[in-house]
């Protein structure tokens, strides 16, 4: 696998490799502490393209919390090796100055209004408003053909979707499925900061979507929404920040069940101090 930190060293290495071929470039952007549900976007890309191409940058400017940022665990040597063992190509571990070339204090602001504002927006102002500026530095460097994302972070993926259309970035955009540990509970790296408790705690959350998933459409959807709130703030050290419904396509908050339409519920649930999210998506 190939290392490099100088954004122009990876233009530079990226324009070789693509001299004279048609060569599909696949990118997966993360914030490192890597686990299967990362290690599942690589794969798949690796599937999928001549070369894959992986970003490690914990980007401060998508922190509202500055403890969060000093917590975030940085495990580079074993993301490294994870990295190697998949057999990803190319790594990209960029430091502020590469990202943030004229200063972090100099953000761009995207027209993401209201996918900026609500849910995970609302509860963290300006966080994908600093999702977006580095999204696009990465994109600008890497310039890949298909960009991989998750469907754990759901509103990102609509963060990011605005954003292509807005720059014209032509690149296709894949979200793949959230991968899962055996409780149900969706991989994320803020998992370690769970007790062996609060962990079985949070495999409640995937119970209780699947439950909506399965049975919801039974029941007028503000009292499926009450019901679901209500039962997760009864476990021990559990807050149910958000669970809504909206509009999969625009993400429109709902309160009434539609007719034919595919939503997602989403959620954001803090147990003991740590603050999970997750999400199904289903047709109506
Ligand atoms: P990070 O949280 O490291 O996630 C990187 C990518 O992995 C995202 O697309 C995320 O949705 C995906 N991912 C995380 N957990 C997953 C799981 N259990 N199953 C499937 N995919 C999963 O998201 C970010 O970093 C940052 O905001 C970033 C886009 C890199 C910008 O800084």
């Amino acid at each position: 696998m190939i290392l490099l930190k100088k954004a122009s060293d990876l233009q530079k290495w990226l324009s070789e490799y693509r001299r004279g071929w048609q060569k599909s470039v696949g990118f997966v952007p993360t914030m490192g502490a890597l686990h299967q549900g990362h290690l599942a976007l690589v794969q798949r890309s690796m599937q999928e393209n001549e070369l894959t191409c992986c970003s490690i940058y914990v980007n401060p400017t998508q922190f509202n919390d500055a403890d969060d940022l000093a917590n975030y665990p940085r495990p580079l040597e074993s993301d490294i090796r994870l990295l190697a063992e998949v057999g990803c190509q190319l790594l990209f571990l960029p430091d502020d100055e590469e990202i943030y070339p004229t200063g972090k204090q100099h953000l761009h602001q995207y027209p993401l209004y209201p996918l900026d504002q609500v849910l995970e927006g609302a509860c963290r102002p300006g966080h994908f408003q600093g999702v977006a500026n580095v999204v696009d530095r990465l994109l600008h460097l890497v310039q890949p053909d298909v960009l991989y994302l998750g469907q754990k972070d759901f509103q990102q993926v609509k963060v990011i979707e605005r954003l292509l259309t807005y720059r014209n970035y032509q690149v296709r955009l894949v979200m793949c499925p959230t991968v899962r540990d055996l409780g149900g509970l969706a991989l994320s790296s803020r998992n370690v900061r769970l007790s062996a408790e609060q962990r079985q705690l949070a495999t409640q959350i995937w119970k209780e979507l699947t439950w909506i998933e399965n049975y919801g459409l039974n029941y007028p959807l503000q009292e499926v929404r009450s019901q679901v709130i209500r039962r997760l703030n009864a476990l021990p050290e559990t807050k149910v920040d958000y669970l809504e419904c909206c509009l999969a396509d625009r993400f429109i908050p709902i309160d009434q069940w539609p007719k034919g339409e595919k939503v997602v519920w989403v959620t954001a649930v803090t147990i003991g101090g740590v603050r999970l999210l997750d999400n199904v998506l289903m047709a109506t």
